[in-house]
């Protein structure tokens, strides 16, 4: 049987319900052991940019391929809660005015605005940091062997080689650095958008201690999911609705952003979500119906008007 809309948005709703509940607890204003003190303004302006919006596909993959393996929902939740602060924080910092310098994110005043731009700074390094914090935590799971396994492929997918550097080869793609180099765009948006994406997907196989052949498959499908969401993005960029999506249109054009766009044109960038959805989906074929929900997770990326 198949995951049908309906069902696939069901299931979103309730990780991003319970996501937001571990969020909240996590992000409390009380310490941790060996914490001084959690500053107010720190504390809160991380919980403005982490709790009360977001679609929450992130941790939703961390859930979902977890449950191909029958990994405690718990345990993936905590993990995807990492994976989710990581998130907070690229957009935090991407939305700064050293970088797209923009407004409105998930439909309220990005960080810089509600609050200023050293806090926003701040508020981002201390969610990255409290991931780590999160992912290394002992009910993630109780070998320590995976939890290390874990923690050293979400430092991989946010750092140089990943997020960041994604993050920097964006901003070089701008010619803001001088000198305006030909764009390798699959790479970059690999490492700025697809790393932790895929991150999400690999946790499962991790947590499950599954085969090198699932972990393969796994791997696979949330690299094509990963290119197919950024793709979706820069469409919705073009042709979506800032009020459904919460965030401004037409930013990539005014910073002169290389996507695939810009290089191939609507139809074409539409054709190549078409056949990164077609990957995604072959992928999944060794785990029959137990990948029906992430089968759905692709479309819905393709699909997304948010
Ligand atoms: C936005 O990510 C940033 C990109 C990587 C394109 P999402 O579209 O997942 O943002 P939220 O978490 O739902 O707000
Ligand atoms: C953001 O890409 C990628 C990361 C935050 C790492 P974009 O700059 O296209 O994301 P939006 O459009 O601002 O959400
Ligand atoms: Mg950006
Ligand atoms: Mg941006
Ligand atoms: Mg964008």
């Amino acid at each position: 049987m198949t995951t049908g809309t309906a069902e696939f948005a069901k299931r979103l709703d309730q990780t991003a319900d319970d996501t937001e509940a571990l969020l909240a607890k996590l992000l409390a204003d009380t310490v941790e052991q060996d914490e001084i003190v959690r500053p107010k303004r720190l504390i809160e302006a991380m919980r403005y940019s982490s709790l009360g919006g977001g679609k929450r596909l992130r941790p939703f993959l961390v859930v979902e391929s977890a449950a191909v393996f029958g990994v405690p929902r718990n345990a993936a939740l905590m993990a995807g809660a990492a994976l989710e602060c990581i998130h907070c924080y690229s957009l935090i910092h991407d939305d700064l005015p050293a970088m797209d310098n923009s407004d409105l994110r998930r439909g309220r005043p990005t960080l810089h605005k509600a609050y200023d731009d050293a806090t926003a700074i701040l508020a981002g390094d201390a969610l990255l940091t409290i991931a780590f914090d999160i992912i290394t935590r002992d009910e993630i799971h109780r070998d320590a062997g995976v939890r290390l396994a874990l923690t050293r492929a979400l430092s991989r997918a946010a750092g140089v080689g990943g997020m960041a550097g994604g993050q920097m080869l964006d901003l070089a793609g701008e010619g803001r650095f001088g000198d305006r180099e030909p764009v390798d765009v699959a790479r970059l948006q690999q490492m700025k958008t697809g790393a932790l994406l895929r991150f999400g997907c690999i946790a499962g196989a991790i947590l499950g201690q599954s085969s090198a052949k699932e972990y393969q498959a796994l791997d696979d499908f949330g690299r094509a999911l990963g290119e197919a969401f950024q793709i979706a993005d820069d469409l919705l960029d073009v042709e979506g609705d800032a009020a459904a999506l919460g965030k401004q249109t037409g930013q990539d054009a005014a910073l002169g952003k290389t996507t695939f766009v810009t290089q191939l044109g609507i139809e074409g960038a539409k054709q190549r979500v078409r056949d990164l959805l077609a990957r995604a989906d072959a992928a999944l074929s060794v785990f029959g119906p137990r990948g029906d929900v992430l089968r759905a997770a692709a479309r819905f990326v393709a699909e997304r008007k948010n």
